[in-house]
């Protein structure tokens, strides 16, 4: 009952010019599928990605949006122009933006009732550091983090939103959660929203796993029954790559 939904990050690559070849090399590999594409690109991307792939059944995300409407917040990107050039997802609370530039679960709150206010749907991300996981704290830090993100919502609100689980330490090493962990977090994850919002919103929202997913190991991932789609970094990158996920 939940549509599975496949999300690519491209993270801080591609240029324009890169990014058109990339999406028209995707554009046929895809056409067929029956989870939902998602590409989340450079905000400078953005506008290439929504003319290219006009019509055809991939959707397209931005990376981060301000919390603001608009005024004087130098280097951010508001919501509404994130829209106006075709964004229709915006990834929040990526770890790299945790670890890197000061994101909070406090800022991944307004960020994420900034875009649902605006009609953008959030892909929230939550996940537990190598040293957090080893410390046997990762169902402390997911709690913390998914109660974080969604505090002073409704359960109404969650049914344009997408959750995330990327354990820090599968990112970018090749390192994947087994299936089996995945699914365990993933499938915790969903009780603290039925504990917070309700059984039937807990139920209807789908979570993805991320972290070094690939052709390979996606098929066993997304056998998993919590599991409801993949948010795809390096992987993404390559468009035979990215399709094989998308039609695990
Ligand atoms: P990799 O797929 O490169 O490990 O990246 C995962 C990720 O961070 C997606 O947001």
């Amino acid at each position: 009952m939940r549509t599975p939904i496949i999300a690519g990050n491209w993270k801080m690559n591609n240029t324009n010019a890169a990014a058109e070849q990339l999406i028209n090399e995707l554009k046929p590999l895809v056409a067929d599928a029956k989870a939902e594409v998602v590409i989340c690109v450079p905000y400078t991307a953005i506008a290439t990605a929504a003319r290219l792939t006009k019509g055809s059944n991939i959707k397209v995300g931005a990376e981060n949006v301000s919390w603001a409407d608009k005024g004087a917040f130098t280097g951010e990107i508001s919501a509404e122009m994130l829209k106006e050039v075709g964004a229709e997802y915006v990834i929040i609370g990526h770890s790299e933006r945790r670890q890197m530039f000061g994101e909070t679960d406090e800022t991944v709150n307004k960020r994420t009732v900034q875009a649902l206010k605006n009609g953008l749907k959030p892909i929230v991300c939550v996940g537990e550091t190598l040293q957090e996981r080893e410390s046997d704290r990762t169902k402390d830090v997911v709690k913390t983090q998914t109660a974080g993100a969604f505090a002073g919502m409704q359960a109404a609100d969650l049914d344009n939103v997408v959750i995330a689980y990327e354990p820090v330490w599968a990112i970018g090493t090749g390192k994947t959660a087994t299936a089996e962990q995945a699914n365990e977090t993933i499938a915790y994850i969903r009780s603290v929203v039925a504990d917070l919002f309700g059984k039937t919103a807990a139920d209807k929202l789908r979570i993805q796993y991320g972290g070094s997913m690939n052709p390979q190991n996606a098929a066993a991932l997304m056998a998993q029954p919590d599991i409801d789609g993949g948010l795809i970094g390096g992987a993404s990158l390559k468009a035979v790559d990215f399709s094989k996920v998308v039609k695990y």
